[in-house]
């Protein structure tokens, strides 16, 4: 089956091209950029988003930085301004930061990590399928387009199903931008795995009726002892499986754990427009002018999670020693 990227590098005309997530699943748009610039406005505006991806955009960001002969140091602020989360972003531009004015350099170190990224996902995809069956719920989009081409969370759900261990997803909606309702039932069809789309509100009710066996979510930042940052509504999803003694796991890459966070409260937590609660693309849901918050993300504990996948397996409690061992192993 043919892979579908959130981004493609052309090297005959020195452009990054950007799949534009604003417009799934109804149109498939390519965003040529040839910026830095342009990437981190891109990034802030959601044309590309997932922590992985994000990561992967902001490294070529730092090549087009280079063609573009913008200012390096600058280049790399806007990019790290353009979303606070996500901790892949950080992480990418840290290992682009010694290749500053060596152009080559930077675009070979660019690709390296794009093929870690896409290493890393086949194996958390082998590693998640291990402990799913029956039916598992997922929220906002963890798929091949929110990474390097194969996923976290979504890759071991669509990996379950091959290996005939899952028989159904449930797709959370995801309010407020939709990126389970928009994105994760795009990549579903394309893969061919059945599931079901539902407000986020119902997942409590299929939990009761003992319709979902295990939850699987992303992780935009991982904290030491394992309390992480995802999708708003993560948290909430988390109490509930706790409530119904469903597994919850969280599947990652090790680039996503922050080791200098003690604990998830430090994690910066993103506030986005209140525009994107009271309108669902450009038409008003709410009275104009009405009040509203957008936190994009929320922390779930760690005494919630059953067990965290990553790249070099499934790690139980107590989670700050499996993460540390991990770590030091990669
Ligand atoms: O705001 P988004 O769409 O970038 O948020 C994405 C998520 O919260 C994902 O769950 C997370 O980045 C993991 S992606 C593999």
């Amino acid at each position: 089956m043919e892979r579908t990227l959130p981004f493609r590098w052309e090297p005959a005309e020195s452009t990054l091209y950007l799949l534009d997530q604003r417009r799934l699943p109804q149109e498939e748009v390519w965003l040529p950029l040839n910026s830095a610039a342009d990437t981190a406005r891109a990034i802030k505006d959601m044309v590309v988003r997932g922590a992985p991806a994000i990561g992967v955009t902001a490294a070529y960001g730092m090549v087009l930085a280079h063609i573009a002969a913008e200012d390096l140091d600058q280049a790399e602020g806007l990019l790290a301004q353009s979303r606070p989360t996500a901790v892949n972003l950080y992480y990418a531009l840290a290992r682009m930061r010694p290749l500053k004015g060596n152009l080559e350099g930077s675009l070979k170190e660019a690709r390296e990590i794009w093929r870690e990224v896409e290493e890393t996902e086949l194996a958390i995809s082998k590693n998640g399928a291990r402990v799913l069956k029956g039916q598992v719920l997922t929220h906002c989009n963890t798929g091949p387009i929110a990474t390097g081409g194969y996923g976290t969370a979504l890759g071991a759900i669509i990996e379950a199903y091959r290996q005939g261990r899952i028989e159904h997803v449930w797709v959370d909606e995801t309010r407020p931008y939709l990126q389970g309702a928009r994105l994760t039932t795009w990549e579903l069809q394309k893969a061919a795995v059945p599931a079901t789309l539902i407000s986020d509100n119902m997942a409590a009710h299929f939990m009761k009726l003992g319709e979902v066996d295990q939850v699987m979510v992303g992780v935009d930042r991982m904290a030491s002892n394992g309390d992480f940052a995802n999708k708003i509504g993560t948290y909430g999803l988390a109490v509930l499986a706790q409530q119904h003694g469903i597994p919850f796991y969280p599947a990652l890459p090790l680039s996503s754990v922050d080791s200098k966070l003690a604990n998830g409260g430090a994690i910066p937590i993103e506030e986005r427009s209140p525009e994107e609660v009271t309108t669902i693309r450009g038409v008003a849901i709410a009275p104009e002018g009405f009040p509203a918050r957008h936190p994009a993300f929320d922390v779930t504990p760690h005494r919630l999670i059953t067990g965290i996948v990553t790249e070099k397996g499934i790690h139980y409690p107590p989670f700050d020693e499996g993460l540390r061992n991990a770590l030091a192993e990669s």
